[in-house]
């Protein structure tokens, strides 16, 4: 089953981590099963893997979601184009369907015009159907949209998990229309063990990583969990199944702590 919002459909698969070939098994495990939105990055190494995986699918390029990220030390405007255009070649695409900034440039260490107008650059070129960025906070978000324009930014893909809701963020951007992207939507795996969330999956019949992913599609955040193990993937999966009550999603509230584990040195100011 897809179900998409603004464009994207609300199930991805991650892909961090998943190098060679036992990483290509995943992937092609996981397109077995039903995933057709893959997030990559030119950081992970794993655009090789998707250029792998999608003609071993025996699947059209256009059943396919793929999102790929410029990395930070791309941003300059002698690596920005280049580097996408090496995105393309490592993926056998000849676009993708949603490209990225990765994180903000430290410190406007880049100019911050000069790599949004780069990225505004790649979609004109036909390199990509849709922008957008990550990891980026609401001031930087205001700063883009007087670049490129209310409405341009597909995404902001962020970490978002029952324990670092971001109530801030998520405000902002149904009050402005922005879709966010939840990265890390399972903690890392840390929601299997929550007894508040195996209470509730327990009633649902699925698996407390089912109800975290549940529960942030009900907030109408896109979600893009990631395992290499094909009974867990199939688990994530029937989140697409599980109609929460108000009650469960009050419960789950309580579990946000404002705890973040994506926090390196060259992280902009958070909001949340
Ligand atoms: N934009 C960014 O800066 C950024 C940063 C981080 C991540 N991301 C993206 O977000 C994706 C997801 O994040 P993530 O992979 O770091 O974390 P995650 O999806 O929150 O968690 C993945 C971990 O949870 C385990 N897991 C998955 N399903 C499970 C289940 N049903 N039961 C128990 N354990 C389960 C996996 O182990 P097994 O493999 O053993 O199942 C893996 O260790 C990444 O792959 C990447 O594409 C983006």
């Amino acid at each position: 089953m897809t179900i998409t919002v603004s464009g994207i459909p609300q199930m991805g698969l991650g892909t961090y981590g998943r190098t060679g070939d036992d990483g290509l098994a995943a992937m092609l495990a996981a397109i077995e099963l039903g995933y057709r939105h893959i997030d990559t990055a030119q950081s992970y190494g794993t655009e090789i893997t998707v250029g792998r995986a999608i003609p071993r699918s025996g699947l059209k390029r256009e059943a396919f979601f793929v999102t790929t990220k410029v990395a930070d030390t791309n941003l300059d405007k002698a690596s920005f184009l280049p580097s996408v255009e090496q995105s393309l070649e490592t993926l056998q695409l000849d676009h993708v369907d949603l490209l990225l900034i990765h994180w903000p440039s430290a410190k406007d260490a880049v100019p911050f015009e000069d790599y949004m107008t780069a990225l505004g650059e790649a979609k004109a070129r036909g390199w990509t159907k849709r922008i957008g960025v990550s990891n980026y906070p609401i001031a930087d978000i205001e700063r883009a949209k007087a670049i490129l324009g209310e409405g341009a930014l597909s995404t902001n893909q962020v970490e978002i998990h029952p324990y670092l809701q971001s109530p801030k963020l998520t405000t902002y951007a149904k009050n402005t229309g922005l879709q966010l992207t939840a990265y890390q939507p399972l903690a890392k795996g840390r929601v299997s063990g929550e007894p508040l969330l195996k209470a509730i999956a327990e009633k649902h019949g699925v698996t407390a990583p089912a109800i975290s992913l549940a529960f942030l599609m009900s907030q109408g955040h896109v979600v893009i969990p990631s395992s290499a193990n094909a009974g867990r993937l199939r688990e994530n999966l029937a989140a697409l199944n599980v109609k929460l009550s108000e009650e469960d999603v009050a419960t789950i509230r309580t579990l946000n702590s404002g705890e973040r584990i994506v926090n390196p040195q060259k992280s902009p100011k958070w909001d949340d």
